[in-house]
């Protein structure tokens, strides 16, 4: 393999807010500066979420193709170089990682004075409740959870796995270890869970969490998305509006969340409505998948390999130098948008459990 090019250390970059930043920042082609990572540590889940993956005959990537912590800490830490504020782990379902904490950990210790570091996790949340002292202890900042129904026959039938009691054992878990903001995430499905908003609203405010609506995205394996299925934000609001008197919260920012006051405030609601109203212009997220792909968009086609630089060389500073390249030439290859409402979109072929929520 040739040697990566050498990236040279400036100690004088700005990046998006402030932060001094040890090489330049990662500015796209259309000026996104690029300050979040999401990693995708397994594409294996404890659930079978219908919209996302099949009950059976999934095939796994294979264990010698996953980064290790060690190389996940050691993307960080270039990616934290070059501004990246906000490390998001996520999979498939980072639980099932034995070395969750220790990744935490190893990213939390990234932090220095003048470089903010927030490292976050996504979960479906099944074993959350054993592990959460862990994590916190790690040097955690906060989590997403994923629920989709309150109704166990419900949540059976949608994730093929009879663990609502788990999850939200996970839940009332991470409400007690104090970490805020706590969000919980689900994807709102006609005929599915369209009747339940309200309550999944309810829990979350019984938690002091942020309930969020998701638009269903063209990401399950099966390639079986219809938007006829799909609840669009219009929809979601009316329902939430049946209940609760709805006021928008200013300041948005490059959030994928439109969040609402409940009549007045201060609890909030969110929805994300990549599908009917996308965020691309404001997208600052890179996203690594756990077989060390770097990917610009969830919606994209193109993969650059950062375990070919991890792996490629044995000293530290080269590794770097061109794990720091690939960051580089995928920000720079970054499209201005998704595509999804062209005729011509074509789904990728990984699922979003191989991606990275
Ligand atoms: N559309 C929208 N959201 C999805 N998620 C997984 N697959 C999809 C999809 N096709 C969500 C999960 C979780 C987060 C990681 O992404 O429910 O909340
Ligand atoms: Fe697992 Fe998340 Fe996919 Fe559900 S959506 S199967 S919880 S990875």
């Amino acid at each position: 393999m040739p040697d990566p090019p050498r990236t040279v250390l400036r100690m004088d970059d700005q990046a998006e807010d402030g932060v001094t930043t040890a090489t330049a920042p990662l500015v796209d082609s259309f000026g996104r500066v690029h300050s979040d990572l999401r990693i995708s540590l397994t594409d294996r889940c404890s659930l079978r979420c219908t919209y996302c993956m099949p009950e059976q005959g999934n095939v796994w990537l294979s264990r010698d193709s996953i980064l290790t912590s060690d190389e996940v800490v050691a993307v960080a830490r270039v990616a934290a170089d070059a501004g990246v504020t906000k490390v998001r782990l996520t999979g498939g379902e980072p639980l099932l990682r034995a070395d969750l904490a220790d990744l935490v950990r190893g990213i939390a210790a990234l932090r220095s004075d003048g470089r903010p570091l927030e490292v976050t996790l996504t979960t479906n949340g099944i074993g959350l409740a054993d592990r959460i002292d862990e994590l916190v202890a790690a040097g955690l900042s906060r989590l997403n959870i994923s629920i989709d129904s309150v109704r166990r026959d419900r949540f059976t039938a949608l994730t093929k796995r009879d663990r609502l009691a788990d999850v939200l054992a996970g839940i009332r878990a991470a409400a007690a270890s104090g970490l805020r903001p706590l969000k919980l995430n689900a994807v709102a499905m006609r005929d599915v869970n369209d009747d339940e908003l309200v309550d999944l609203v309810q829990l979350a405010l019984d938690v002091d969490a942020e309930m969020r609506f998701i638009e269903q995205m063209p990401l399950d394996v099966g390639h079986a998305w219809d938007r006829s299925t799909m609840l669009t934000r219009d929809e979601i609001l009316s329902a939430l509006r049946a209940r609760w008197d709805l006021t928008p919260v200013p300041g948005r920012g490059g959030s994928p969340a439109e969040r609402w006051w409940l009549d007045g405030g201060p609890r909030t609601v969110g929805v994300i409505a990549s599908v009917t109203a996308p965020f691309c212009g404001t997208c600052n997220r890179l996203r690594l998948t756990a077989d060390g792909q770097l990917r610009s968009c969830l919606f994209g086609h193109d993969e650059l390999s950062v375990i070919e630089a991890l792996r490629g060389s044995s000293d530290s500073s080269q590794r770097d130098a061109g794990v720091d390249a690939v960051l580089r030439a995928c920000v720079a290859g970054k499209r201005a948008g998704h595509g999804i409402d062209d005729l011509s979109f074509v789904q990728p072929t990984r699922g979003m459990n191989a991606i990275g929520g």
